[in-house]
């Protein structure tokens, strides 16, 4: 069967809003380490991990040996019925690294999942459904996360079990805070929450849930040390802080392990998912114990922290602190980063992102319209040339990248390269 029969099939058969990328789609059939082969036996150097979630790589062996291990017991699965030894574990362990005092762990599937948990113990906890959210956010498909999403283009629905106020996001190329230097920026941001507090609420609000860096949205994020800011007025009013680290957990963002360690404060909750199975289905919640255990009700995931997830998202913890590969993605961000912004390209409005999270957002040259044409060009330009990368942001403008932590020093180079080509291909375009 050919990749164009494939594609014909997948259209027939699967719903219309899951878009494979490309002009030309492709199948990935093989990967070791970075790379990945497709169908038709092209490699590539891979820089989006599937959305950031084979975080260390293909083909680990300690990943795949944690699985064969527990798959040989015959046991994939038991259900949270039963005691599962690799689910305590694992939570053990994220527990330990959350920097949450007094910890408790929900294991789930994914970063919806997560998300839709936090949401529900926030609203129960504080017995209030007003939330605070981010424009330009994205924390998942259920209900009660696409509630939360500022962005058109992810919003499927207006039914929500949630009541929302959005804040500004931290775009400072656009928008009412464009240009404005950092404390000013945090200066005003605060202000406008303590006006939408005091004229969109009815001032119970359960939680602010924010990413650190909104993957989605383009890798768009506030300066360091504002979510310490909004947390000063959280705090006046009880309501908590839910961070979604969905993207920015794990040591990607090369500085901190959570992206929230960026702002000297601490969250009520964070939310991970993606990364830490590297591929298998796992995503949760780390509350405060008084926060987690408020539910009056019995609550039940069937496949939550399963033995075969648990064991992978295990390995994967145990690989990252072993290897230090937030270290690696320090190094190997600050490398990229450089050389990204060394190519002053025109068509570039910003580069963005911190350590192994890089976003390019393109305009047209000599002004600030989005130009998604030119990232699309970027894209494609990379497919042929043996690079994956993502795309994404509020105007479909932006190029993201997170490679896998496990990047080397040669690949970084070769993925520079490769986009320099690319974005030199583009601006011939523009
Ligand atoms: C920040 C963030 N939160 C939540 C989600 C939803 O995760 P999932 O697709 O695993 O449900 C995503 C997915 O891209 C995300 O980027």
């Amino acid at each position: 069967m050919t990749t164009e029969e494939l594609l014909a099939r997948h259209r027939a058969v699967l719903p219309n809003w899951i878009n494979p990328l490309y002009a030309e789609p492709i199948e990935l059939v093989s990967g070791t380490g970075c790379r990945v082969t497709d169908a038709d036996g092209r490699t590539y150097l891979d820089f989006f991990g599937g959305v950031l979630t084979t975080m260390i790589g293909y083909d680990i062996p300690e990943i795949s040996d944690a699985v064969r291990r527990q798959l040989d017991r015959g046991i994939a699965h038991s259900s949270t019925l039963y005691l599962i030894r690799k689910q305590v574990e694992l939570a053990e362990k994220i527990a330990k690294v959350s920097g949450i005092p007094n910890p408790k762990v929900f294991l789930a599937n994914s970063g919806t999942e997560a998300n839709d948990t936090a949401l529900l113990l926030a609203t129960q906890f504080r017995r209030s459904n007003q939330i605070l959210a981010m424009r330009n956010s994205y924390h998942g498909r259920s209900f009660a996360a696409l509630g939360v999403t500022g962005q058109r283009s992810w919003s499927a629905t207006s039914l929500s079990p949630v009541n929302v106020s959005y804040l500004h996001s931290g775009d400072r190329l656009r928008g009412v805070f464009a240009g404005l230097p950092d404390a000013e920026y945090i200066r005003r941001a605060v202000a406008d929450l303590r006006e939408v507090l005091a004229t969109t609420t009815a001032g119970d609000v359960a939680c602010l849930i924010a990413e650190p860096i909104q993957g989605v949205g383009g890798f768009v994020a506030p300066p360091d040390g504002y979510f310490a800011a909004v947390k000063e007025v959280l705090d006046e009013y009880g309501i908590l802080w839910v961070s979604d680290e969905v993207q920015t957990g794990w040591g990607r963002t090369g500085e901190h392990f959570w992206g929230y360690q960026a702002h000297d404060a601490v969250p009520d909750m964070l939310t991970f998912a993606k990364g830490v199975g590297n591929g298998f289905a796992l995503g949760g919640v780390v509350a405060r114990a008084e926060v987690m255990d408020c539910l009056g009700a019995i609550s039940f995931n069937t496949f939550g922290g399963n033995p075969v997830s648990a064991s992978a998202g295990s390995a994967v913890l145990d690989y990252v602190l072993d290897h230090d590969l937030q270290a690696n993605a320090a190094r190997l961000g600050d490398l990229l980063h450089a050389g990204l912004r060394g190519l002053h390209s025109p068509i570039v409005a910003e580069v963005r992102g911190k350590g192994l999270m890089l976003a390019l957002e393109f305009v047209r040259p000599g002004t600030l319209d989005p130009a998604p044409e030119l990232a699309l060009r970027v894209l494609e330009e990379t497919k042929a040339n043996g690079l994956l990368v993502g795309k994404g942001g509020l105007y479909g403008n932006v190029i993201r990248m997170g490679p896998p932590l496990t990047l080397s020093e040669a690949e970084a180079k070769e993925g520079l390269d490769i986009l320099a080509g690319a974005i030199a291909a583009a601006q011939r375009q523009a």
